[in-house]
C-alpha cells in the first residue's frame, strides 16, 4: 500500500460526491489514492488491470490513456473522460468522479430457533474478608479460594496487577470467569452489564449484532459493507494481495478489524451501553474485550 507520506499539495485529488481531497503524487494511481483517502472504488481485481470495473471520470491534468484502458473501455466511454483508476495517475489538480454502485440491501435478520444461552464467560459479584495476619494469602489466591476456583500459573500479568486497584479498598468486586478460571475483576458489582457482540463478516457486507449475555436479548444490529472490497471483490483477489503484497495481509486484517470496532461503538451508542461492558467478541477486536467467543 503506498505510504501516505508520499504526497505533494500539488497533486490535489478532489473526489466526487464525498468531496474528500487527498494530495498525492504523480508515482500514484487514481486506485491507490482512493485507498489513502478512505474512498471506495469498486473493482474486482485490485488494481491488477484485468476486470474493466474500477471506472472513474476524471477532469483535469491527467495521464495518458493507457493499452489497457484502450482495451478494456469503449472508445465513447474515453472520450466522455472515464478512465480506469488503477491505470490513471493525476498530473495536477484533478477531480474524480466515483460513480455510485447499486444501494445495496443487507439482511441482518432471518428466521430464528431456540438455542441454549451458553457463553464462555460469565460474571460474579463477590466480597472479601480484609487480609490479616493469619490469613496471608496474596489477593489473587484469595479470590479464587472465595470464588471456588483454581488458581492458574498462567494468569496474565495484567490481570494480576489490576486486583488489587480492583478490590481497594471495599474489598468487593466482580469477577469475570471464563470457563473456571479467573480472567478479570472489576471494581464494584458490574454484573449487569454483561454484553457480547457477534460479527458475520462476508465478503461484500459485515453484520454485527450486540446481545445482552445474561438474557439472549439483542440489542442492536449494525451493517455495512466490508472495506476489503476496495482490494477486490472477490475473495481470490484478496488472496492474493495477501499472498504477493509484502504488507497485503496486514493492509487486509487492520481494514476489517477498524470496521468491527467502529460498528463497536455505534452498536454500544446507539444501545446506550458502556462499550466496557463488552466482554465477549472476535479475536482480532482491539478495544477491551478480555475474552473471545468460540
Ligand atoms: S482494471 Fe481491475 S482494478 Fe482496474
Amino acid at each position: 500500500m503506498p505510504s501516505p507520506s508520499n504526497t505533494d499539495p500539488r497533486f490535489s485529488v478532489r473526489f466526487e460526491p464525498s468531496g474528500t481531497v487527498q494530495h498525492s503524487s504523480d508515482s500514484l494511481t487514481l486506485l491507490e489514492i482512493a485507498r489513502l483517502a478512505d474512498v471506495a472504488v469498486y473493482n474486482t481485481c485490485n488494481g491488477v488491470g484485468v476486470c474493466g470495473k474500477c471506472l472513474v471520470r476524471v477532469s483535469g491534468p491527467v495521464s495518458e490513456v493507457t493499452r489497457t484502458e484502450r482495451r478494456l473501455l469503449k472508445p465513447e466511454q474515453i472520450e466522455e473522460g472515464w478512465r480506469l483508476a488503477c491505470e490513471a495517475r493525476p498530473l495536477g489538480p484533478v477531480t474524480v468522479e466515483v460513480p455510485h454502485s447499486a444501494p445495496r440491501q443487507i439482511v441482518t435478520g432471518g428466521v430464528r430457533t431456540k438455542f441454549r444461552l451458553r457463553p464462555n464467560l460469565t460474571k460474579r459479584a463477590f466480597r472479601l474478608p480484609e487480609p490479616h495476619l493469619e490469613d496471608q494469602l496474596g489477593d489473587y489466591e484469595r479470590a479464587c479460594r472465595e470464588l471456588g476456583l483454581k488458581p492458574d500459573p498462567a494468569l496474565p500479568l495484567d490481570v494480576l496487577k489490576s486486583l488489587s486497584h480492583a478490590l481497594r479498598p471495599e474489598w468487593a468486586g466482580t469477577a469475570i470467569i471464563d470457563e473456571g478460571r479467573l480472567v478479570g475483576v472489576e471494581p464494584g458489582d458490574t454484573t449487569a452489564a454483561f454484553y457480547g457482540v457477534a460479527f458475520d463478516i462476508g465478503t461484500t457486507t459485515i453484520a454485527g449484532y450486540l446481545h445482552n449475555l445474561w438474557t439472549g436479548e439483542e440489542l442492536g444490529v449494525a451493517s455495512g459493507l466490508n472495506p476489503q472490497a476496495a482490494y477486490g471483490a472477490d475473495v481470490i483477489s484478496r488472496i492474493q494481495m495477501a499472498v504477493e503484497q509484502d504488507n497485503g495481509l496486514r493492509v487486509l486484517h487492520t481494514e476489517v478489524c477498524n470496521c468491527i470496532n467502529r460498528m463497536v461503538r455505534d452498536l454500544a451508542a446507539e444501545a446506550g451501553v458502556d462499550k466496557s461492558g463488552i466482554l465477549c467478541a472476535p479475536r482480532g477486536w482491539t478495544s477491551t474485550p478480555r475474552a473471545a467467543c468460540s
